[in-house]
């Protein structure tokens, strides 16, 4: 029996729920059913995966969003069994013996953990507005991702610098990508917060096949991103008789109506959200009456800061500057 056996064994979980969950991951990944074994095979015999969780410019969402289960849950016992070595908000340790226990893990495992980043870096006034034990952010992100296998941003201030970033950007924040130009592998997973199903489904991947699943030009995997919220939109047969909820609360509300003329920005934008759901599967934004905000596409904040508004009635791209169009991280597809 390997460690995850065990530990999930010891959560509560059995066999049976086990599968289910290897079976979830592969329908998230868009993988054919016959890859259920394959998963189950990998997770429990995987050798350890380091995993080590920066902190910066952000409201600790992500770390929320990681955290949302009332009871632990599959997704959180796969990640501290296999994996969580150092996160500053949820580790015990605090300042210095909180920092020697990130230099030796990255000093044990060189090249071999992956680095999870949280939050936007600021460069502006060589990057004091955010800082560690005295270190800078920048600093810090390029010691730790830069002896890393790999880098993952979780979140939209991670991959494009989110809402720290929006105009007039007064720390100079800027996604990991941006931060840190050479970085050999990055994966940015956007959203706020990104939605810790995809990070799991992603880790889960590199377990299995010993790579990161296929990116786009943003660098977000494809199984995530892919796919427009406004082509899986259980709204959508509303969008396309023309059915739209013109006021909140209005008769077309109550009957689940499309929300575009509210200003939904489902058609412009790429997520899973709605087969992945939210709150382990209770619900998602559009589902329970609030429009799409876009949040997983690059400078959202400056791109809709008309949340209410119609997009037929906002600018798009051309509205930015050069600087901020479509800036996000660096992909292989
Ligand atoms: Fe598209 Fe939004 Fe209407 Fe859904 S609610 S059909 S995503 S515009
Ligand atoms: Fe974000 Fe839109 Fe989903 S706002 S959480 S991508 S519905």
């Amino acid at each position: 029996m390997g460690k995850l056996d065990q530990e999930l064994l010891r959560g509560g979980i059995n066999r049976r729920q086990f599968l289910e969950f290897c079976g979830a991951m592969v329908a998230t990944l868009a993988l054919p059913a016959r890859y259920v074994p394959r998963v189950a095979e990998a997770l429990t015999t995987a050798t350890r995966l380091p995993l080590v969780w920066l902190e910066f410019q952000d409201c600790a969402g992500d770390t929320e969003s990681f955290l949302r289960a009332s009871q632990p849950s599959i997704d959180e016992l796969l990640l501290e069994t296999i994996s969580l070595d150092y996160h500053e908000t949820l580790m015990v340790a605090a300042g210095a013996h909180a920092g020697e226990n990130l230099w030796t893990t990255i000093d044990q495992y060189s090249g071999k953990y992956i680095c999870i980043v949280e939050g936007a870096i600021p460069t502006a006034d060589g990057g004091i507005y955010c800082t560690v034990r005295g270190r800078t952010a920048l600093s810090m992100a390029q010691a730790v991702c830069g002896q890393a296998r790999a880098t993952i941003a979780v979140g939209s201030c991670a991959c494009d610098g989110g809402i720290a970033a929006a105009a007039p950007n007064p720390t100079g924040a800027v996604g990991v990508g941006e931060a840190m130009p050479g970085l050999s592998e990055l994966v940015c997973l956007p959203g706020c917060p990104a939605n810790v199903v995809n990070l799991t489904a992603t880790l889960v991947y590199l377990l299995t096949f010993d790579e990161f699943p296929s990116l786009d030009q943003y660098g977000r995997p494809r199984f995530a991103y892919g796919q427009l919220i406004h082509d899986q939109c259980e709204r959508r047969k509303f969008y396309d008789q023309g059915r739209f909820v013109r006021e909140w609360g209005d008769q077309g509300h109550q009957r689940g109506w499309c929300l575009y003329k509210m200003g939904c920005k489902g058609p412009e934008t790429h997520h899973n959200c709605p087969s992945v759901l939210w709150n382990q599967g209770t619900s998602w934004p559009v589902g329970v009456g609030h429009g799409c905000i876009g949040c997983t596409e690059p400078n959202f904040w400056d791109r809709h800061s008309s949340l209410y508004q119609a997009m037929e009635d906002t600018g798009s791209d051309e509205d930015l500057p050069a600087s901020k169009r479509g800036g996000r991280g660096r992909g292989r597809g």
